[in-house]
């Protein structure tokens, strides 16, 4: 099948099994394209809620449909590719989080949603790049124990300088890699351009960025610019595709090398329709686990 046929045949199984589709910003274009909702990892999970569809296909990487499921576990919630894991998420092992927090008695555990459920069922609260700031704030203890991106965690000491943070020291291959030349380059090619860079991008590039945005907060960064008619996008490229589609009169400019997660791009077309007509493959969280990161997430919704 071609991509119109895959797209049409896609359309017609989610009709006939009453499924609903929910992608991350960085889906392929083409997966954006058939959802029925695209968003950050906030809005997927707050999304979630309201779904009332018995069955989710999650087109993301595998935490993100781990938080559908915890946040809706009497329904069917599938990913298109279970290898469609997170690398920045690898970095902190469950294990590795209980040692801490005995080394760390005192401090209150903050998990980036990048982070598997078997850590937000250890922690004490979830947060998101989007509400990390606040969430962090508002934590009544002074010391923070923040997991497991050093670079969205720094960003997060900045505008909280009065709490202690300790950072994990995990961080995202893809953003890492951020290239700074390239960026100073676009810009001096496009003096009026606006440059949007992710959190998780490192230091050196949140600095000469005019804007420090989640995915969701890039959308409303150029919705709050209606004169400025460039930007650069310092994030993975599915982010540009979802900001052209939705400000087509705008310009969206890569800096030279193109940013993308190999993990994102792995949920394709055909293995959507295939996960479809067989509803593979199931994600399901032990009760257990389920239970206490609810609370983690809940408290970060809350
Ligand atoms: P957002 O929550 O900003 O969409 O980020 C998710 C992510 O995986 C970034 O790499
Ligand atoms: Fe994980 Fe980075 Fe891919 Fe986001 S871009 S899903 S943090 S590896």
């Amino acid at each position: 099948m071609d991509i119109q046929q895959l797209k049409d045949t896609i359309s017609h199984l989610k009709k006939e099994k009453n499924a609903y589709i929910l992608a991350h910003n960085y889906q392929l274009p083409e997966i954006q394209d058939v959802a029925d909702y695209v968003a950050d990892s906030l809005g997927m999970a707050k999304h979630a809620l309201s779904i009332q569809n018995d069955l989710i296909v999650v087109c993301g990487v595998y935490f993100m449909a781990e938080t559908v499921s915890i946040l809706n576990p009497d329904k069917r919630i599938i990913i298109p590719d279970t290898n469609a894991g997170c690398p920045l998420a690898n970095f902190a092992p469950v294990e590795e989080v209980r040692r801490w927090r005995k080394q760390y008695p005192d401090y209150t555990f903050v998990a980036y949603v990048n982070s598997s459920a078997e850590v937000k069922a250890e922690v004490d609260i979830c947060c998101t790049s989007a509400n990390a700031i606040d969430i962090v704030r508002r934590v009544p203890n002074n010391k923070i124990v923040f997991l497991p991106d050093k670079n969205l965690g720094r960003y997060v000491q900045k505008h909280v300088p009065e709490k202690e943070i300790v950072l994990w020291p995990g961080f995202c291959v893809v953003h890492e890699t951020a290239d700074l030349e390239a960026i100073l380059r676009t810009k001096e090619a496009h003096p009026r351009a606006l440059t949007m860079a992710h959190p998780e991008c490192p230091e050196e590039i949140q600095e000469i960025a005019d804007g420090i945005c989640s995915t969701g907060q890039m959308m409303d960064f150029v919705a709050k610019h209606p004169e400025t008619r460039e930007f650069i996008i310092v994030t993975e490229w599915g982010m540009v595709y979802a900001l052209q589609k939705k400000f087509p009169d705008r310009l969206f400019l890569e800096p030279s090398h193109r940013m993308e997660c190999k993990n994102m791009k792995r949920i394709t077309l055909q293995k959507l329709h295939d996960a479809l007509v067989e509803e593979k493959f199931i994600v399901k969280v032990a009760d257990d686990i389920r239970e206490k990161a609810r609370q983690s997430i809940d408290k970060m919704l809350a």
